[in-house]
């Protein structure tokens, strides 16, 4: 794992080392398929699955409006396909009765769901895409489980996405049960690596933004600056900060 430049640190959440590109596109079965992206936020994964399914649909859900707008503006910047239906739901909520769905997914969602949520967030959410989606079809989940974490760089950062901005990242364990009790079977789950971890200076900004959007937009009650790096920062000056440096795709087929 090497650190990422300052440029490649600016643009680093839009591309994590063309990740979400090689995910989408080791999951194609077939072209025509009609996909559901749960979580999809500003619609970067969901860009790559159409891409990869030209003849097929993604189905785009967020539960904020405001994902969308951006999701538009970003697909103009990068000239993304159209085969893309926007639809603003509650994930936990799914509003599709009849399993058509081919593939049902989410990027980095359970997260997010699991702030506001809890666990219960994230398994009715697994309910919905496993209900969704046909017999036979894939029900995948781009996660960060703490206990898959090989390197100490990876493991810092997932607990303090968890510790300190509550978006905590649920164990393998949970998930092998969850996609058990859906009677999904799990066929793998494979490692994806951006390859670049964070430098000090670079985890003290993101540290301090995402501090400061805690705080201002999500109301929450967090830490000072100063004590969160008094915590975690001699084990970042020694080892980086490896924020989504390998993201881990659950890929199950449902029964
Ligand atoms: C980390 S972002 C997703 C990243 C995105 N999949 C990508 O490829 O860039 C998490 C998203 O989850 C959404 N979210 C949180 N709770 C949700 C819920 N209950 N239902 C639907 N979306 C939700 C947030 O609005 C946010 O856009």
């Amino acid at each position: 794992m090497r650190y990422m430049t300052d440029e490649e640190y600016d643009e680093y959440w839009d591309e994590l080392g063309g990740i979400r590109e090689d995910i989408a596109r080791d999951l194609v079965a077939n072209q025509d398929a009609l996909i559901l992206d749960v979580a999809c936020g500003w619609g970067y994964y969901t860009f790559q699955l159409a891409r990869c399914h030209p003849a097929g649909l993604v189905v785009a859900v967020d539960i904020v409006p405001s994902a969308f707008t951006n999701m538009e503006r970003k697909a103009n910047d990068l000239d993304a396909p159209d085969n893309i239906a926007p639809l603003i739901a509650d994930a936990t909520r799914l509003p599709f009765r009849g399993g058509n769905f081919d593939h049902s997914t989410s990027f980095l969602g359970m997260r997010d769901i699991y702030m506001t949520l809890g666990s219960e967030g994230v398994e009715s959410t697994m309910k919905g895409l496993t209900k969704a989606t046909k017999s036979k079809g894939l029900v995948t989940l781009a996660v960060t489980p703490p206990d898959l974490a090989e390197t100490e760089e990876e493991r810092i950062a997932i607990e303090v996405e968890g510790e300190v901005f509550g978006a905590k990242s649920l164990p393998s364990t949970f998930y092998r049960d969850l996609y058990n009790a859906m009677d999904v079977r799990l066929l793998d789950i494979k490692p994806y690596s951006t390859g670049m971890k964070m430098t000090v200076e670079q985890t003290k900004t993101e540290l301090r933004d995402g501090l400061e959007i805690c705080k201002e937009v999500y109301r929450r009650d967090v830490p000072g600056f100063e004590e969160v790096w008094s915590r975690y920062g001699p084990i970042v000056e020694k080892h980086g900060y490896g924020m989504y440096s390998v993201i881990r795709v659950l890929v199950g087929e449902k029964g």
